[in-house]
C-alpha cells in the first residue's frame, strides 16, 4: 500500500514514522511512504501558502493552489483529464468517466476535527485501498474550494483540536499499516485479534514473576494454552465492560446473534463467518429479523422473521450494496421492488472439519484426479505436477477472460487483496480459485485440457487449508445446476445447506475499493 502525506511539516511525518515497525515495513517495501511538502508547490514568490480569510476572522487559511498542485503531483496521473488542466484549482463540472465528482478517484482523506471519527473498522476498510492520500491542514484550515475538489473522506481522530493534521495522519498510517500482511510479521497476531475483535486487550505481564509483591496470574503460568486463552478472553470481556460499555454492548449483541445463527449453522454460515471474521456489522437484529452489512465488500446478508417484516428489512439494506444474499423468496420480492436484480440461486456448502485436507503432488499421468482404492475418507488430493501460487495483476487478463461473470473490476480487486491463487503447470497457468470479498470460496476455473487431473480439488483444498489456518470455517456458494461443482464439494467433505441462497445485485455507488 502507498501512503502519500501532503503536509507543511514533512519532517514531523518522517521523524515520527521512520523509526520502528512502520519504518521497517517501508524498508522492506511492504508499504511505501511518500511525504510531500505542500510549500514546494506554491507559486507565490515569497513561498507563502496561507492568506487571510475573506469576511475576516482570526488566523490564516491555507490557499487552494499549493494544496491542489501537491495533490495533483501524487494523484493527478490517475485522473486523465487533470493532465491537461491548467494550473491551480481548475473547476470541473462533470465527473470523469469511472471516477467520482471532481475526479476524486484516489481516496483522499482530510484530517479535521469535523470529520468522521477514526475507528478500527475504518482502519480495516482503508487497509483495502491500494493508495491513500492524507491531507494535513494547518492554521485555521484550508480553502473550502480545494477540499470540495479533492477530498473523498473527512476524518477526525477525536473530539479535540490539534495544531495540525500531522499527528492524526500518523495515527491513521500506524493503525492501517499494521493491518497489512507482513507489516507486523506475525500472522497469528491478526488471527488472535479477530477473535478478540470487539474487545479491549487483556492485561499482559512479563518478568519478574513477582514484582512489588504482586504475582503474575496463575493461569498465565500454567503452560496450558486453553486455560491461558480462556483467562485472556474473560479478562478482555471484564475490562471492556468496565471501561467501554458501548463496545461491550456491541460485542454482546454480536455474540448473541452468532449463538442464534449457530442453531442452524449450515444455512447461516455466510452470516456467522462474516461476523466472526470481523467483516460484517449488525444493522438489524430483532429475533429472526437480521441484516448484516459488510461495508468493504458491499454485501448485505438478510433474513426476515415473516412476510410482513420482509419489506422493512429490504428497506434497511444500505443504498450502496452491490450484492444481497437472501434465503427467502418474500425478501427477494421486496428487494426487487427496491431495484435489486435477482442474479442466481446457489447452494451453500461448508467445510466443518478442523483437519486440513492434504494436497499431494504426483505425476499427472499416474493419478489423473481419481481417488486411489483404499484411500481414507479424508483422502489426499491428487494433483498433477502443478504448483499453486498467488496471482498478481499480470494475470488479470487471463482470469477476467475466464471468470464466469467476466467482471474485470472485481477480479482486479480480488487479486489486489491477495485472494486469488493459480495452478501453474511449469510457467503455464491452467486454473485458478479465489476468495470472494465477503469471505466465501469461489471463482474456480480449470482449463478444459487439464480437467480430470485433480487440479480443481487441489485448488479448493488449498483454499480450505488457508482458511482453517486462520481459524475460519471454509464455505462457498455453488450455482444451482452446476453438478460438477456439487460433486467436487462433496468429494472434499463439504456439507450442503438445506436452503437456497439467492444472490441479488445492486448498483452500489462506488466504482472501486
Ligand atoms: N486536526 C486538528 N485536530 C484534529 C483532530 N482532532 N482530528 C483530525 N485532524 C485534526
Amino acid at each position: 500500500m502507498k501512503f502519500h502525506v501532503l503536509t507543511l511539516f514533512p519532517e514531523m511525518i518522517t521523524g515520527g514514522l521512520n523509526p520502528g515497525i512502520i519504518g521497517r515495513a517501508v524498508q522492506k517495501d511492504i508499504i511505501s511512504l511518500n511525504v510531500v511538502n505542500i510549500r514546494d508547490y506554491t507559486l507565490n514568490k515569497h513561498g507563502s501558502v496561507d492568506d487571510y480569510p475573506y469576511g475576516g476572522g482570526a488566523g490564516m487559511l491555507m490557499q487552494a493552489q499549493p494544496v491542489f498542485d501537491a495533490w495533483k503531483a501524487v494523484a493527478g496521473d490517475k485522473i486523465p483529464e487533470l493532465n491537461t488542466a491548467s494550473e491551480g484549482g481548475t473547476q470541473r463540472d462533470s465527473p470523469p468517466e469511472g471516477g467520482e465528482p471532481g475526479g476524486r478517484s484516489v481516496r483522499t482523506v482530510y484530517l479535521t476535527p469535523q470529520g468522521n471519527p477514526f475507528s478500527q473498522s475504518m482502519a480495516q476498510e482503508l487497509a483495502g485501498e491500494k493508495e491513500l492520500v492524507l491531507l494535513c491542514g494547518h492554521y485555521e484550515g484550508i480553502d473550502e474550494r480545494v477540499l470540495e475538489e479533492i477530498v473523498t473522506d473527512y476524518v477526525s481522530v477525536g473530539d479535540y483540536v490539534l495544531t495540525g493534521g500531522e499527528l492524526p495522519a500518523m495515527v491513521m498510517i500506524d493503525a492501517i499499516a499494521r493491518l497489512i500482511p507482513g507489516v507486523l510479521g506475525n500472522e497469528s497476531s491478526a488471527q488472535e485479534e479477530s477473535f478478540f475483535n470487539d474487545l479491549l486487550e487483556y492485561p499482559q505481564y512479563t518478568r519478574p514473576e513477582i514484582w512489588h509483591g504482586k504475582s503474575v496470574p496463575e493461569a498465565l503460568l500454567s503452560g496450558n494454552h486453553k486455560r491461558v486463552s480462556e483467562w485472556r478472553l474473560e479478562e478482555a470481556r471484564r475490562r471492556t465492560e468496565q471501561r467501554r460499555p458501548d463496545l461491550y454492548r456491541r460485542y454482546m449483541e454480536k455474540t448473541e446473534l452468532i449463538k442464534r445463527l449457530l442453531r442452524d449453522k449450515r444455512n447461516h454460515i455466510h452470516m456467522i463467518e462474516s461476523l466472526s471474521r470481523g467483516l460484517g456489522e449488525i444493522l438489524c437484529f430483532e429475533g429472526d429479523n437480521i441484516l448484516i452489512y459488510d461495508k468493504k465488500s458491499k454485501v448485505s446478508m438478510v433474513q426476515a422473521a415473516d412476510e410482513a417484516s420482509a419489506a422493512r428489512i429490504a428497506a434497511m439494506v444500505p443504498e450502496d450494496t452491490e450484492l444481497v444474499m437472501s434465503t427467502q423468496e418474500s425478501l427477494n420480492r421486496a428487494l426487487e421492488e427496491r431495484g435489486f436484480r435477482l442474479d442466481c440461486a446457489t447452494w451453500q456448502y461448508l467445510y466443518t472439519e478442523k483437519v486440513p485436507l492434504s494436497v499431494r503432488k504426483c505425476e499427472a499421468s499416474h493419478v489423473k484426479g481419481v481417488l486411489q482404492p483404499g484411500e481414507a475418507s479424508r483422502p489426499g488430493i491428487p494433483m498433477s505436477q502443478t504448483e499453486i501460487r498467488r496471482l498478481g495483476q499480470e494475470h488479470l487478463d487471463y482470469v477476467s477472460a475466464r471468470q464466469e461473470h467476466n467482471d474485470r473490476r472485481y477480479v482486479k480487486i480480488c487479486i489486489e487483496l491477495g485472494n486469488m491463487y493459480g495452478a501453474f503447470a511449469g510457467d503455464e497457468l491452467v486454473g485458478f480459485i479465489g476468495m470472494h470479498r465477503e469471505g466465501s470460496i469461489g471463482l474456480l476455473f480449470v482449463e478444459e485440457a487439464h480437467r480430470g487431473e485433480g487440479i480443481a480439488e487441489a485448488l479448493e483444498a488449498f483454499m480450505v487449508n488457508r482458511m482453517l489456518k486462520r481459524g475460519w470455517t471454509p464455505y462457498g456458494h455453488v450455482v444451482c445446476g452446476n453438478e460438477a461443482s456439487e460433486r467436487l464439494q462433496e468429494k472434499l467433505g463439504f456439507y450442503k445447506a438445506g436452503k437456497i441462497v439467492w444472490w441479488l445485485t445492486g448498483d452500489g455507488n462506488r466504482g472501486s475499493i
